[in-house]
């Protein structure tokens, strides 16, 4: 679980002004591209943050549009920002149940902060209309499975090396468990990996159907404005993008 509270205001300020390269250039265009055409579409979204995207729902047609999230101070900018839109503070695991008033259901980047996805499951069920999409996007389990270090330089390697002094191995993929990680500078978060099998495992579980699953890479956009990213994310997986059915 993460608390960004205490980053609220630069949260916020990063993803107004589009500053993520791998949510601009992979990961909003390919929950874009799942949800297809919305208008006139209620549409609920799990871990909004402080809104953006549900501002962006209402700009591309959504008729109403509710947003839950547990941060507080994402919470009490999203409602003073976008007042089209309604908010409310809570855990997507206990959040209340509005029966079958949404068409649509937008998780993105939240589902891997919690360990297990029934009870959120079973809430976006109760929420959806009948025939409702359920779109989720997640860390792809290649890079989170990968050994991550932050610095002056970065890497993420997953694979292993044999050689005469033995084997050293980057990574693991096929092992569930929890992630510790520092962004902006100071956000502690932890988050779960898990591999794609086991995801599956929980989609299964669910009363939901699997539609599709992509693996996205950037848009040709990309190549222009950032070349280096574009090659790397043309070859390695930053996100896997769920799309369910009720
Ligand atoms: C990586 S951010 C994604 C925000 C937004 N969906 C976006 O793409 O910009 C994850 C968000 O999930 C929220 N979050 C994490 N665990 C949560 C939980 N159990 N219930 C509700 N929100 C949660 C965090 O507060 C944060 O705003």
């Amino acid at each position: 679980m993460a608390d960004y509270s205490g980053y609220a205001e630069e949260w916020h300020s990063n993803r107004k002004n589009k500053r993520s390269h791998s949510k601009e250039y992979i990961e909003k265009p390919a929950v874009y591209e799942a949800i297809g055409d919305i208008r006139d579409q209620d549409i609920l979204v799990l871990g909004c943050g402080s809104g953006v995207e549900c501002n962006e729902l209402i700009e591309k047609g959504a008729r109403q549009v509710h947003g839950i999230d547990s941060a507080k101070g994402l919470i009490d900018i999203a409602q003073k920002e976008y007042t089209r839109c309604t908010f409310s503070c809570e855990d997507i695991r206990t959040c209340t149940v509005q029966k079958d008033s949404f068409d649509m259901c937008i998780a993105s980047l939240v589902m891997h902060y919690i360990p297990e996805w029934q009870e959120t499951f079973s809430r976006v069920w109760q929420s959806l209309r009948p025939g409702g999409i359920f779109v989720m996007s997640l860390n792809h389990p290649v890079k989170f499975g990968a050994d991550i270090v932050r610095g002056a330089e970065y890497s993420a390697l997953l694979g292993y090396e044999k050689g005469k002094a033995g084997v050293r191995i980057y990574g693991d993929y096929l092992n569930k468990r929890k992630i510790h990680d520092v962004w902006l500078g100071g956000l502690e978060v932890e988050f779960y990996h898990q591999s794609i099998s086991e995801i599956l495992k929980e989609v299964l579980q669910s009363e939901f159907t699997l539609v599709s699953m992509s693996e996205p890479k950037p848009i040709v956009r990309a190549q222009r404005e950032d070349p280096e990213f574009y090659e790397i994310h043309s070859k390695i997986p930053q996100f896997l993008i769920l799309k369910l059915k009720k």
